[in-house]
């Protein structure tokens, strides 16, 4: 279904995530029919640049980046779709050519796809130049502040010239589509939602694995590490949505006043229960990548964490994130407890259910289950995988679904904040993360080492053991 006609303004139009991200996601949805003829995207940065010069560099983009559904007719219809307009972001050069460049009447969104220092002063400029109206929507970046006091300070910012129902704070990880699927399997069924809580739920784990290492982007990443980069955004989403009570309704406030519980009910995380790493072989380390060889940040971590409610009282979640693994997994992992009694004489390697939602790859769900092993041998029970690849149950095509990107800006345009952050849910996210950063950096910790392509440092493997469990194998 195609969305209203919009405006929208790239600022930061020709960098790294307009260029990745943002331009060949508009395209695809372009390409799928759900941009209106009306739509058009203005590309905006401080490089002198024609139409004819952005034009060729989104092609460009598109080409390296929208997978098979490039086209060249449909490349062309779509960049008839787009302009560019110098601007000086903290300078006065260029905004009155933005200005007259917006039309009345159609949607107007405005993605700040630039550093937080700028956030300030691209705000203000929309005001002072009458470019955004009371409508207007303005779309923010992570990493939205470096801890509480600067998120803080940048909502406090936004806020003076924007309202928060105008405010979409991305997190690309609530784009993508099993995230939500979780909201459908926990809250459309009625099998699970009774079983999800402390009686029946042994522990929980959430793995963010990627095989990847800090890549080009060194000095941002040095300067946050694993907990600010991954854990205080997309696993707190990942754990706000696993662990939240059911919503009202599938509505902005309704689900994110939900999240925000949660948050708040997190306890303060023991130091004796965080493992922190850096990965380190004879040919390649952290160090060498960040070109820092004092460098105390981490490249992993893993953690257990609490929250402090009813439904969770002592069901502990286990988190993981890490560069430089084995395998490239996103998984969400609810074990249930074993059943409290067996009726059957010998040990017969009885478990424990356990329910995966897989994120990626191969977006899914699995639930093992204990049946009867086949054959005469007696009464052996094994644990067998209910398995739902879902480009197998669903066929490739209808598998084929939206980057988290492309569903989030069309999100932006219909009006719908479900999938954003609201700015108190990520000021109390740093108000739990805070004093977890500021214990290891005055204790001036040091990351255990462990080898690129492993599942993380040894130690991370005895958080687990010591509570009796395991972290589920990277596959
Ligand atoms: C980004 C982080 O927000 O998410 C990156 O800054 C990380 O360090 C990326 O690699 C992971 O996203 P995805 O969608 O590839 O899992």
């Amino acid at each position: 279904i195609p969305v209203d006609p919009f405006d929208l303004v790239i600022f930061g139009g020709t960098g790294d995530l307009a260029r990745r991200k943002i331009l060949p996601g508009l395209y695809r949805r372009f390409f799928d029919g759900q941009m209106p003829d009306e739509a058009r995207i203005i590309g905006a940065a401080r490089s002198e640049m024609d139409e004819a010069g952005y034009r060729d560099f989104v092609r460009d983009a598109i080409k390296e980046f929208s997978g098979k559904r490039n086209d060249p007719n449909m490349v062309s219809a779509f960049l008839e779709k787009l302009s560019y307009v110098a601007v000086d972001a903290t300078g006065t050069d260029g905004w009155k050519d933005l200005a007259k460049t917006m039309r009345a009447d159609v949607v107007k969104a405005y993605y700040f796809s630039v550093g937080p220092s700028l956030f300030g002063a691209i705000a203000e400029r929309l005001h002072k130049y009458k470019i955004a109206d009371d409508a207007a929507r303005i779309v923010v970046e992570k990493p939205f502040g470096h801890d509480r006091e600067s998120a803080r300070a940048l909502n406090a910012t936004l806020a003076e010239h924007f309202d928060e129902t105008q405010i979409y704070r991305i997190d690309h990880y609530l784009g993508k589509e099993t995230v939500q699927n979780l909201m459908a399997v926990r809250f459309g069924n009625m099998l699970f939602e009774p079983l999800w809580n402390a009686q029946y739920v042994d522990h929980i784990q959430i793995t963010v694995a990627e095989t990847v290492g800090v890549g080009g982007r060194g000095e941002y990443y040095d300067r946050s590490g694993a907990m600010r980069d991954m854990v205080q955004n997309h696993l707190m989403q990942l754990l706000c949505l696993t662990a939240m009570e059911p919503p009202s309704k599938y509505d902005p406030d309704a689900v994110r006043d939900e999240k925000l519980k949660v948050i708040r009910a997190l306890e303060p995380v023991e130091h004796s229960e965080i493992v922190r790493g850096q990965y380190k072989s004879k040919s390649e380390s952290y160090l060498k990548d960040v070109e820092n060889p004092e460098s105390l940040t981490e490249s992993y971590v893993a953690m257990k964490i609490r929250i402090a409610n009813w439904r969770w009282n002592g069901t502990p979640f286990y988190l993981r994130t890490g560069k430089k693994m084995k395998a490239r997994v996103s998984e969400i992992v609810v074990r249930f407890k074993e059943p409290p009694h067996s009726i059957f004489e010998e040990d017969t390697g009885q478990s424990a259910n356990e329910l995966t939602i897989r994120l990626q790859p191969n977006e899914g769900m699995d639930l093992t289950v204990t049946i009867k092993e086949p054959g005469p041998g007696g009464m052996r029970l094994i644990d067998v995988p209910l398995d739902m690849t879902f480009a197998e149950a669903l066929g490739e095509e209808a598998a084929d679904v939206p980057d988290a990107y492309e569903r989030l800006i069309m999100d932006v345009i219909r009006g719908n904040q479900t999938l954003f952050m609201r700015g108190d849910e990520v000021e109390a996210a740093w108000a739990w993360t805070d004093p977890i950063i500021d214990g290891w950096t005055e204790r001036e910790d040091r990351p255990f080492p462990y080898e690129p392509g492993s599942t993380g440092p040894e130690e991370a493997l005895i958080l687990m053991h010591r509570d009796g469990r395991r972290w589920r194998e990277l596959r």
